[in-house]
């Protein structure tokens, strides 16, 4: 059974990444310092899997304690992937706070590369973003979009780890990576046993919206109506949390096959849906109103991106199974779940 480290296998896209390489007949590693996660997720993990999977309390920038739990993994047995997700990636607290950004997203991922490196690990899935692209001119986005000025010390901090690891390919190291560029991941497992769990206020618009429609915060604000765009609100590609984990199983899989390469590939649903769009559409599948109001423009917002995904269908053989109102039922289902 192929045995996969997880850095960040404990958050939101990284447990359920885990109920997905499980299922694929991987062995995965959680390895989490729990600074943005909650113990708890590891119970649902159990719920789900019917056993805990094996985790390692290690933060990913202290490099030696991060070498010693890859002691621990690799006593007698070899590790034939790493997928590192370890990264802070709320927007807006970048921009307050860059230098937590920079010193963790960077040095976490430079230290995840030299543990691959002294450990032998070829196989790499790196957890980007669609934030490298910024305001692209042209939409829908494929690959070939130049890389434009990041709009968040956050963006700027994938596109920094994404010219790291293609550097680390180019000096010789036979690294096999993926850079995954996620669009707008939402939803939760459908058993709502895990899902998404933000500390304190919600930055993301699916979990202030549902946490707005059970009428435990004030009424949801939509950031700006006067945006360029059919209804004057921001267009993103929503992609259910699932059709996002199966993606990582798709590029290991992919990988398994390759020689040193290093390729972007974009995960999103191919389809744009508006604020006040996600709005109805949530209404429409829940029955549930969403009390709201328009407010101002979010600094740092760009108008609209959806993805083009054909690339990752073509060489990763993926393609979404789960559509908006899908996510929004799992979101509403993990929202009535979760006490806080
Ligand atoms: C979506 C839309 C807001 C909250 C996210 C992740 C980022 C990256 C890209 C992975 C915007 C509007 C939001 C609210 C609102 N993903 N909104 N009221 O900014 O696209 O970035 O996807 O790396 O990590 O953060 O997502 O959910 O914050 O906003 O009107 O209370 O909803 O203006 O148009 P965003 P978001």
């Amino acid at each position: 059974m192929k045995r996969v480290v997880v850095t960040g296998g404990a958050g939101y896209i990284g447990s359920h990444t885990i109920i997905e390489l499980v299922n694929s007949g991987y062995s995965p590693i959680v390895l989490d310092n729990f600074s943005n996660a909650k113990r708890e997720v590891l119970a649902g993990l159990k719920a789900i899997l019917e056993f805990e999977p094996h985790v390692e309390e290690v933060d990913c920038t202290d490099r030696s304690a991060l070498f010693s739990a890859f002691e621990r993994i690799t006593s007698g047995e070899t590790i034939d992937g790493i997928i590192h997700f370890a990264a802070f990636k709320a927007v807006g607290e970048s921009t307050l706070m860059p230098l937590k950004y920079y010193s963790n997203n960077i040095a976490s991922t430079v230290n995840i590369l030299e543990a691959a490196k002294r450990f032998d690990v070829s196989d790499f899935v790196f957890s980007s973003s669609c934030t490298v692209y910024g305001q692209p001119e042209t939409i829908p986005v494929d690959e070939s979009t130049p890389v434009r000025g990041a709009d968040s010390p956050y963006g700027y901090t994938k596109q920094v780890c994404e010219r790291i690891i293609t550097d680390f390919v180019r000096s010789g190291y036979p690294l096999k990576a993926a850079l995954l560029r996620y669009f707008n991941p939402i939803g939760a497992h459908p058993s709502g046993h895990i899902g998404e769990l933000p500390l304190g206020t919600p930055d993301n618009l699916i979990p202030y919206l549902t946490q707005a429609a059970a009428q435990l915060r004030e009424p949801l604000t939509v950031f700006g109506n006067d945006y360029p765009t059919p209804d004057g609100t921001c267009i993103r590609d929503y992609i259910h949390v699932l059709d996002l984990a199966k993606a990582h199983v798709a590029a290991l899989n992919w990988l398994g096959g390759q020689g040193t390469t290093c390729e972007a590939f974009n995960l999103g649903t191919g389809q744009g849906h508006s604020v006040l769009e996600v709005m109805r559409a949530f209404e429409r599948t829940t029955g549930v109103p969403v009390p709201h109001r328009i407010g101002p423009r979010r600094t740092g917002d760009i108008a609209a991106i959806f993805a083009d995904t054909s690339k990752a269908r073509r060489e990763l053989g993926w393609s979404c199974q789960f559509n908006l109102e899908d996510a929004l039922r799992d979101a509403w289902n993990w929202q009535q779940s979760t006490v806080d």
